[in-house]
């Protein structure tokens, strides 16, 4: 199979249509077969729930060539799950996890010419994403539901890749208690668009988030959880009921654990105790580790010492092997590397 003629080591984090989509109808009360096409449009109602009242909801996972020329994904299992919570709390269809890793897998085979080399530096954004496509004009959920898996080849997705990054305490807050903060709805991203696009105007690459409830606690940032790194060597990430519940930091926290020997907290982190950590960094699926250089709180500075030149010596090590296993160089826990190709 003869790649695609990309500039691949110099892709950004963008869409750029490939061949083939997968698309399932939710009618009657069920899921119909699913099929891919080459057709990139939809056309809905212009009553459908997701144009009134943003009834949607939507995965992301990637497609690595390994270093042995196969073609995996990183644990989707897990995205299909989070999918059918997010489903549910949106009182959407369930599209099955099972019947998810195998439409993952029919799209990503039969788009292989856009699967990024091995050593590019790229790979292959995975979209799942789900949408009430019939009319509403009460405010309820609709009858009938699309289910789409588009993929897309991608850089990273900081420019600058793995530089430091300077983000900032957004006022504004991200999920409220009890919320939907922690299912991947679209909405929680139209809502942080006027927060970022701040961020991005202010010279910050990202918003961190606080707790909503009290303001004092590290939440997420608009498109990653937080991972810190203590002085002695600790890795510490927040828990919190309103943050993304990230299959990244899930995996990194089982890496850290069980192939880097580390000790690992999973607990509230205050704000006041992020000036004390020796490396910050974001994780996610776009993101993948990303190490931040500097917090700024409105006339607070928080420059973080691993400083703003490169990623710290221990996410770097953590980074190493999650993007080892990813890639094939590294042996994988049992279930995690998905084979497609
Ligand atoms: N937090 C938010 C708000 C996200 O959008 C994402 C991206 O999916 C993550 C965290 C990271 O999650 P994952 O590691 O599952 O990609
Ligand atoms: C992902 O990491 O897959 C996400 O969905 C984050 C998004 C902000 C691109």
């Amino acid at each position: 199979m003869e790649k695609k003629n990309l500039d691949w080591a110099n892709l950004s984090f963008s869409y750029i249509k490939t061949d083939k989509r997968f698309v399932a109808n939710y009618k009657n009360g069920a899921w119909d077969e699913g099929q891919l096409t080459d057709d990139d449009k939809v056309v809905i109602t212009e009553c459908a729930g997701v144009l009134q009242y943003s009834q949607s909801c939507f995965e992301g996972l990637k497609a690595y060539t390994t270093e042995d020329g196969h073609v995996v994904c990183f644990r989707p299992d897990l995205n299909g799950q989070r999918m059918e919570d997010s489903c549910r709390r949106l009182e959407m269809p369930v599209f099955p996890a099972d019947r998810f890793v195998e439409a993952v897998v029919e799209t990503v085979r039969a788009n292989l010419a856009w699967v990024p080399p091995y050593g590019s530096g790229a790979t292959l954004y995975i979209r799942p994403y789900m949408f009430a496509s019939s009319a509403v004009i009460g405010v309820k959920p609709a009858d009938e539901y699309q289910f789409r898996i588009l993929v897309t080849p991608v850089g990273p997705y900081f420019k600058g890749g793995a530089k430091p990054i300077t983000i900032r305490v957004s006022d504004f807050d991200r999920a409220a208690p009890r919320g939907t903060g922690n299912i991947k709805a679209g909405l929680n991203y139209a809502m942080s668009l006027h927060p970022i696009m701040d961020a991005h105007r202010q010279g910050y690459a990202e918003n961190m988030y606080l707790d909503p409830a009290t303001r004092t606690k590290v939440e997420e940032t608009g498109g990653a959880n937080f991972i810190f790194i203590t002085k002695d060597g600790k890795l510490v990430t927040p828990k919190s009921d309103s943050i993304l519940p990230s299959i990244t930091r899930r995996s990194l926290l089982y890496v850290a654990q069980h192939y880097l020997n580390m000790e690992v907290e999973e607990r509230e982190v205050p704000l006041t105790e992020v000036p004390s950590f020796a490396e910050v960094g974001l994780c996610g699926t776009a993101a993948v580790i990303s190490p931040v250089g500097k917090i700024v709180n409105h006339d607070e500075e928080i420059c973080v010492p691993s400083g703003m030149d490169t990623m710290g010596p221990v996410l770097t090590k953590l980074y190493d092997t999650l993007t080892g296993i990813q890639m094939g160089r590294i042996e994988a826990p049992e279930g995690w590397i998905k084979r497609i190709a």
